[in-house]
């Protein structure tokens, strides 16, 4: 493991069964961090722990948890604290884009859904892991956002309100986190080729959009010790 640059830290990916978060977690297990990987899908962080494994990394911790459930959430930090004594890196990047459509036509459950896992669950995250990133000599967050959170358009109201939303929620957390070296910024991956992708645009070729492992290398050195950025909106 010596010469990774990761080696020694750990990290924790929500949303990496599958999309940009597989890739952002298989990014950090190859450049040797102890990776914490979630999702509802078990089979799929079985995938990114394979890929993470043949990429040279440490076998992933693998936590099937489902983010609408804060009370499962606030038992991440506790639970990594006991088994590796330290958190370095935190990605909120899990999200749904819910149902499409008219904002006063969507079912309650819809918009409860929507906020609940793209907004809630990452104040959850956030405070579950503060503890542990403000320990960190190089704490770093990153939360995963949407060029929608700035550009209203009919038809994507919760998913739009609910990015917006954690953008803001992001940037105050960084001015607190201030008085400790950790740092937390939100990140803009522009389209990539997932599975939402292909629901939001489903008459687009997947082709033409960029791979999540295209992504994912945007998004890395927003994990490094050497980011001194905080507070910030960084897009590809
Ligand atoms: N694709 C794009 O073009 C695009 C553009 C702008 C922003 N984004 C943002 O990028 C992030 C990643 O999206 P993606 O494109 O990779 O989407 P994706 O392929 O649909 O993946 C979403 C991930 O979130 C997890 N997730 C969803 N609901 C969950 C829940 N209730 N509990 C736990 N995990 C849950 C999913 O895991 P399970 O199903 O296993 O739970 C999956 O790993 C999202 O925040 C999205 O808003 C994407």
């Amino acid at each position: 493991m010596m010469g990774k640059e990761l080696t020694g830290r750990v990290a924790l990916v929500t949303g990496a069964s599958r999309g940009l978060g597989a890739a952002i977690a298989i990014a950090l297990g190859a450049a040797g961090a102890q990776v914490v990987a979630t999702g509802r899908n078990a089979g799929g962080l079985e995938e990114t722990d394979d890929a993470i494994r043949a990429a040279g990394g440490l076998p992933a911790s693998l936590v099937p948890l489902d983010l609408k459930k804060g009370d499962d959430v606030d038992m991440l930090g506790p639970t990594i604290a006991q088994r590796f004594g330290r958190l370095d890196i935190v990605i909120g990047n899990a999200g749904v884009l819910g149902r499409l459509g008219p904002i006063t036509h969507l079912p309650a459950k819809d918009w409860a859904d929507v906020l609940a896992v793209n907004l809630t669950a990452n104040w959850h995250l956030m405070r579950t892991t503060e503890p542990l990133l403000r320990a960190s000599d190089a704490g770093r967050a990153v939360f995963v956002t949407s060029g929608r959170a700035a550009r209203p358009k009919a038809y994507w109201g919760p998913y739009g309100a609910s990015k917006a939303a954690l953008e803001h929620l992001v940037v105050t957390w960084a001015q607190e986190l201030a008085t400790s070296p950790a740092k937390a910024n939100v990140f803009d991956p522009g389209i990539v080729r997932t599975r939402m992708r292909a629901a939001a645009m489903p008459g687009e070729d997947p082709m033409t959009v960029p791979t999540p492992a295209e992504v994912a290398a945007k998004l890395f050195p927003l994990c490094l010790p050497s980011e001194m950025r905080t507070g910030e909106i960084i897009g590809v």
